[in-house]
């Protein structure tokens, strides 16, 4: 069963969908660039997309599948992108996934709110493992879960066809422990820096 809750990082709200999302969404999710490196995000992407969207997280949600969330610059709350749990109850694992929009990318914002859902998936959701794979050409991603600490399990070659063309895939995983262990060295490394980690609240 999954409750509701927000995530802050230092620079990121991490919040539930709402309708008011809709305009943006469509604007930032709907760029070619979003779609090309994804596999579940159409395009052209319309309003009743976004609004389809909306609907099936929240029932996801509802049934325990999945835990998605907006992702919004602080202050200001623009939103800025979109990140993720797909959750297996039975093996105490999720798949996490993100897109952050065209404007906001070079940023760290993929990086910070990755690390802000992992952290939330061990220690609020008491997961084992969490998993992502990405396009082995989308290097943006893979150094994104390279430096939350993910280890590399092994490339699937043309494992998913996408506009016409064969995709090989790479994917990676991170175990609990692994997380605290890497979570624990940065903050160690970054010392006496103020805390960039995650603060989450409800659960
Ligand atoms: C992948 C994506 C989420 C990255 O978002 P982002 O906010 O720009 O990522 P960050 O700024 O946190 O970090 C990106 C890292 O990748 C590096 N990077 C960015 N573009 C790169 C490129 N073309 N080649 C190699 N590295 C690249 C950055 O330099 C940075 O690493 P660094 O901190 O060591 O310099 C974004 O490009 C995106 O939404 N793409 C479309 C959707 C998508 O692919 N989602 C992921 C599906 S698995």
């Amino acid at each position: 069963m999954l409750t509701p809750c927000e995530l802050r990082t230092a620079r990121l709200l991490l919040r539930f969908h709402k309708q008011e999302d809709i305009p943006a969404l469509v604007r930032l999710a709907g760029a070619r660039e979003i779609a090309a490196t994804t596999l579940n995000i159409p395009h052209p992407y319309s309003e009743v997309d976004a609004r389809k969207f909306l609907a099936e997280s929240a029932e996801d949600f509802r049934a325990g599948r999945t835990i998605s969330f907006a992702i919004c610059k602080q202050p200001g709350g623009e939103l800025c992108g979109g990140a993720g749990l797909a959750i297996s109850e039975t093996h105490q694992r999720a798949e996490l996934g993100y897109w952050i929009g065209l404007p906001f990318w070079g940023m760290g914002y993929a990086t910070e709110a990755a690390r802000a859902v992992v952290a939330y998936g061990f220690s609020n959701l008491g997961l084992h493992r969490i998993h992502a794979h990405y396009f082995a050409e989308n290097t943006a991603s893979g150094r994104v879960l390279e430096k939350i600490g993910m280890r590399p399990e092994g490339r699937l070659r043309n494992h998913f066809q996408k506009w016409n063309r064969f995709i090989d895939v790479e994917n990676c995983g991170i175990l609990s422990e692994e997380f605290q262990e890497a979570e624990r060295a940065r903050r160690s490394e970054s010392e006496p820096a103020r805390r960039s980690d995650v603060s989450g609240q409800g659960e």
